[in-house]
């Protein structure tokens, strides 16, 4: 039967597009996809037949029809808040897609909406649940290596045409700004940056700097311009140094004595990250990326663009 769910969670999925069709399947492979919506008919149903979902192009109708425990929101950035509110209004948990929203005010009015209502408030900082991040994270918190004390990430791509209402700081950028955040424990109080645009109506590469407590440093290197997809971290820690790859998720540790490259299955960090959320509405687990961590990100993004245009470093004092 088209729109049921084995498991008694139900989930839709808001916006399928590029990435939101990712969203969906993995949804269906967790047996909690229960609709689609998206503004383009055509593209809901095909999506829905895919996966045995009910099919909508208007939210408010969806809404209404459906029995839901929680939505994904993954329409255009300058949507999300829009769109998130209306879930939140009825009531219902909320994923949405990264960044929560360009506007740190929109995104404390999504959280104090979710909170008054007692909701699951989350978004997408879905590098989190990449295994090279999450056994970082583990030998960063454990020490095994010392202190870490600088983090090096580089994020390249050609410029993907069809995202126009942001730059590659709120739409790149945050996944690092998000994972210099997790892996050094608490959110930076400086931020320096410079950014620039060629190709792309807003800024298409940007190196942003974050001071941490404790002298501890994260450079940023983001850019649409080079034609090849490039996406890596390296750790400086005070006994060895952690270099990590996004994509192919491995990760190598050299120290005085060695280098070691520990072997692991590939894991879909979407799978993990979708999971997180079921496991979360259903009381089995605790939610890895809270509003207040996306919140941040969305104020060292604001607080970048800042810098860039000031040329001055901007100092933030974030929870
Ligand atoms: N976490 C990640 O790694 C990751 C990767 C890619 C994209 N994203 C995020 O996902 C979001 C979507 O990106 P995309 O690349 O899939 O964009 P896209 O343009 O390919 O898809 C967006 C879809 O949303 C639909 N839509 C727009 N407004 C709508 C509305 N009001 N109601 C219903 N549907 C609506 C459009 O018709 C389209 O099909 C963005 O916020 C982006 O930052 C995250």
């Amino acid at each position: 039967m088209v729109g049921t769910t084995r498991s008694d969670t139900r989930i839709a999925v808001i916006g399928v597009g590029g990435w939101g069709k990712n969203h969906a399947r993995v949804l269906k492979e967790l047996d909690c996809l229960a609709a689609v919506c998206d503004l383009d008919l055509a593209r809901a149903k095909e999506i829905a037949s895919r996966h045995d979902a009910h099919a909508y192009s208007s939210i408010d109708e969806m809404l209404e029809k459906e029995r839901l425990d929680g939505c994904l929101v993954c329409t255009p950035t300058n949507t999300h808040a829009a769109v998130a509110k209306k879930v939140i209004e009825h009531s219902i948990n909320v994923f949405v897609e990264k960044p929560m929203s360009f506007s740190s005010k929109e995104c404390e009015e999504m959280t104090h909406m979710a909170e008054k209502k007692k909701l699951i408030l989350t978004s997408g900082y879905v590098e989190r649940f990449n295994p090279a991040v999450s056994d970082t994270r583990k030998l960063v918190e454990g020490k095994m290596y010392g202190d870490p004390m600088m983090i090096e990430f580089h994020r390249e791509n050609r410029m993907p045409p069809h995202i126009t209402d942001v730059g590659i700081i709120y739409d790149t950028s945050v996944h690092d700004i998000d994972a210099a955040i997790f892996l050094f424990g608490s959110p930076p109080h400086v931020i320096f940056a410079r950014a620039g645009k060629r190709f792309h109506a807003h800024e298409d590469f940007a190196t942003i700097m974050l001071g941490f407590e404790g002298q501890k440093v994260a450079v940023i290197a983001s850019n649409w311009l080079t034609p090849k997809k490039v996406r890596t971290f390296s750790a400086v820690c005070t006994d060895g140094i952690i270099s990590g790859d996004f994509l192919t998720q491995e990760i190598r540790i050299d120290h005085a004595e060695a280098t070691i490259v520990p072997r692991r299955k590939f894991q879909e960090p979407l799978t993990l990250e979708l999971k997180n959320f079921v496991e979360s509405i259903e009381g089995k687990a605790k939610i890895v990326v809270t509003a207040t961590d996306a919140t941040n990100v969305t104020k060292v993004a604001e607080a970048a663009i800042l810098s860039s245009n000031t040329g001055s470093p901007v100092y933030l004092d974030l929870k």
